[in-house]
């Protein structure tokens, strides 16, 4: 797992707090300035709010291992998350996740873009359906349209080409192993394609 990265870019936009999230500190991305490839999840979770860091619970770390098999070097990309505070309901101890809806994806929309302006990747990795529809500004069937690449949309640097994927957690959630297995080689497929790709 790479160590917080100081040398992460910051866009010079304030990270927006959902009402939900007020008081409670974001979690910021992590990776170098100019990665060529950057990757955007849903939201943090009970771990890298405790962290401060994207990606380090269970589904970071089966990111990272797909990332490993993948032959792409988490640490000299940028991985952030569409939406900076983890959002999540009380139950007891537990505090249990909570998706994002369209409101969460809108208000931290623009510092996302500003993100992706200020990192200046050559390629972009959707992860899960937050991530796509604040990626391209609109809900796409991203079970269907997996492993293809699109154009940003205009608000995105003119040409960059984003890759649609699922989210770790979907392959964390599947019950059948076959399907797991499966769905998981797809996914380290997919990944090492963006690898190449952002070269
Ligand atoms: N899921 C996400 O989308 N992002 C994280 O940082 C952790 C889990």
């Amino acid at each position: 797992m790479t160590p917080p990265d100081s040398d992460a870019p910051a866009p010079a936009i304030p990270i927006p707090t959902a009402e939900w999230a007020t008081g409670r500190p974001a979690v910021p991305g992590e990776g170098p300035r100019g990665a060529p490839l950057m990757f955007v999840g849903e939201q943090p979770g009970d771990e890298e709010d405790r962290q401060g860091r994207p990606f380090v619970g269970p589904a970071g770390r089966l990111f990272t291992q797909a990332l490993e098999e993948a032959g792409v070097e988490r640490g000299a990309a940028y991985v952030t998350n569409a939406v900076k505070h983890f959002k999540y309901t009380q139950r007891g101890a537990r505090r249990l996740h909570q998706s994002p809806d369209a409101g969460d994806i809108k208000l931290y929309r623009p510092f996302l873009l500003a993100e992706v302006a200020a990192v200046a990747p050559r390629f972009l990795v959707a992860l899960g359906a937050t991530a796509t529809q604040a990626l391209m500004g609109r809900k796409l069937p991203m079970l269907k349209l997996r492993g293809q690449v699109f154009e940003a949309p205009e608000e995105l640097p003119a040409g960059l080409p984003v890759m649609l994927t699922v989210h770790p957690s979907y392959l964390l959630r599947l019950p059948d192993p076959e399907l797991k297995k499966r769905e998981y080689e797809r996914f380290v497929a997919e990944l090492r394609f963006a690898g190449q790709a952002a070269r």
